[in-house]
């Protein structure tokens, strides 16, 4: 009876992994659509306002701002980069606040030659630091924008150009096209400028409001699925009441191959690892990670601590396995049934976060500035964690069916493969195992399902 079971859920699971590597390859293979969409920030986005606020014999003064309206999604160093494409011969007289990349062709200028003649300019963001008399309010991040929820008076991004030969009304004025932003890397698209109602300004006495000449708007959204081919970050879990640790799901990141792919991964005791850190691809930001079976460069684990009466604990560990990269202002989200009630957080920073009325099983935590707001490169620094005091809803609450462990986790906005629901650690003297077995397998296409329509 036993064994019969045992080989029937084998089966089952054999089966269903099957049917979830046809909905996997049916999905990635029907959508190329790059429309970006998140279950848990639904309307997340970053949005670049273009304010005229003068015009000049030839063309207009813009204050360019970007607004990182995003939950939970940040842009960190080295910082974002914008392009664009010039809708006639405009020029870039001159910035504030940022530069462009290139100059590029300005023979056709004599005497005063522009800041940049490209027809597709790149800009970035300046440095701290930079001189005062080259800033502008909300400028020089070094191109860091922070997240909405983290902190919001740093979720900004400005700064001036001077356009010529270009409209100096607002009916001549043409509006750049094909806007670009990579944060350095790709994964966001951007729409098309559009002319909304002309921005307004309080003075600061507060008895005048001003206004600009015009403004246009373009908002950019964020897909997970163009920024990266495989995923960054997966999930591990442990318990107090089962002994096993279930390891992060084999290659979910890549795979060790150092035939074909010599380098890919090092090891914390090889004597390469100082020369690898600082060889090729240091640059090119590519992660350098360590050799693990899962090859992650984040791995994130819950450990089920402890069972209080009313309360119970998790320990959430956030390791870092890449070398060559020290995350700063790092946040992850979770979603898990009894963030409705978390009574205590130790040495994180939390908000509840609503994406939709009514939903509060989701939760954003991040480091405390100054303490653990940073998570060094791979090492015996790089990890952060905390303690976690849910109480007990006594209506919902079990250690069954791996309820205790986490539905979702994103680590810095990007999705963290969790290991397949079959092999959480159970409990002990858990009861039929083949039932609960089908149920998770079925629940594992659904949630894919979700996952993947999510993303579609
Ligand atoms: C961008 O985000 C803001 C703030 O959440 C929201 O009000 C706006 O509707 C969003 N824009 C789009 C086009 O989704
Ligand atoms: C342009 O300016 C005129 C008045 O100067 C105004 O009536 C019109 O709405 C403006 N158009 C746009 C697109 O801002
Ligand atoms: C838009 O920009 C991208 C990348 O810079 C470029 O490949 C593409 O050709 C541009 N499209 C237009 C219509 O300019
Ligand atoms: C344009 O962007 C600004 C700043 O992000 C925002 O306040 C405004 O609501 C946007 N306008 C429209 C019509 O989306
Ligand atoms: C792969 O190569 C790196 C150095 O090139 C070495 O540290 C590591 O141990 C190798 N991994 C395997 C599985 O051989
Ligand atoms: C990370 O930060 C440490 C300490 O500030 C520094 O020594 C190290 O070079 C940094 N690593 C990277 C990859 O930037
Ligand atoms: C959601 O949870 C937070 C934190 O526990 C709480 O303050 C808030 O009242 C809850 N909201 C709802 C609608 O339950
Ligand atoms: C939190 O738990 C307590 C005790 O079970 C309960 O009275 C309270 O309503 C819960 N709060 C929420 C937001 O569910
Ligand atoms: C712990 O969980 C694993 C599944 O991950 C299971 O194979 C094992 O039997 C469980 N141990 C006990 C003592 O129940």
């Amino acid at each position: 009876m036993e064994s019969f079971s045992l080989s029937a859920s084998g089966s089952i699971t054999k089966l269903s992994s099957f049917a979830l590597l046809l909905v996997v390859l049916f999905f990635c293979s029907s959508f190329t659509s790059t429309e970006a969409y998140d279950a848990l920030d639904p309307t997340g986005n970053i949005t670049i306002k273009w304010d005229v606020i003068s015009w000049t014999p030839d063309g207009y003064v813009a204050t360019v701002t970007m607004y990182n309206f995003q939950q939970y999604r940040h842009i960190q160093t080295p910082g974002w980069t914008l392009g664009w494409t010039w809708a006639k011969k405009e020029v870039i007289w001159s910035m504030m606040g940022s530069q462009t990349t290139e100059q590029g062709d300005c023979s056709r200028y004599k005497g005063n030659v522009p800041h940049c003649c490209k027809k597709d300019p790149t800009v970035v963001d300046l440095l701290p630091g930079t001189p005062y008399n080259q800033q502008i309010a909300n400028c020089c991040k070094g191109g860091v924008l922070s997240s909405w929820v983290q902190d919001q008076a740093n979720a900004a991004s400005s700064f001036q150009v001077s356009v010529g030969a270009a409209g100096t009304t607002n009916k001549t004025v043409k509006l750049p096209k094909n806007f670009t932003l990579r944060a350095p890397g790709p994964g966001y698209t951007c729409g098309p400028a559009k002319i909304v109602r002309p921005s307004k300004y309080l003075t600061a006495d507060k008895r005048r409001v001003t206004q600009a000449l015009m403004t246009w708007n373009i908002t950019c959204t964020y897909s997970q699925f163009l920024a990266q081919k495989t995923p960054t970050c997966c999930v591990s879990l442990s318990s107090f009441y089962n002994d096993t640790i279930v390891n992060c799901p084999t290659c979910t990141c890549g795979c060790q191959n150092n035939i074909t792919e010599p380098g890919s991964c090092v090891n914390p005791d090889s004597p390469y690892l100082a020369s690898a850190v600082a060889g090729p691809g240091k640059s090119s930001n590519a992660p350098l990670v360590q050799c693990t079976s899962h090859m992650c460069p984040i791995r994130v684990h819950w450990h089920v601590k402890l069972n209080y009466k009313e309360y119970w604990r998790v320990k959430i560990t956030i390791t870092n396995f890449n070398y060559r990269m020290n995350y700063t202002l790092w946040n992850l989200v979770v979603q898990h049934p009894n963030f409705d009630n978390v009574t205590q957080l130790f040495s994180f920073n939390y908000k509840s976060l609503t994406p939709y009325a009514g939903l509060n099983d989701t939760a954003m935590l991040w480091g405390v500035k100054f303490y653990n707001d940073l998570l060094t490169q791979a090492g015996p620094y790089g990890n952060v964690q905390s303690e976690l005091l849910f109480r007990k809803d006594q209506s919902t609450f079990t250690f069954e069916k791996g309820w205790a462990f986490p539905r979702r986790i994103y680590f810095n906005g990007d999705n963290c493969v969790m290991p397949p629901p079959d092999a959480y650690p159970w409990l002990p003297n858990a009861g039929s195992r083949p039932i609960s077995s089908l149920l998770h397998s079925a629940f594992t296409i659904l949630s894919s399902l979700v996952f993947l329509l999510a993303f579609a």
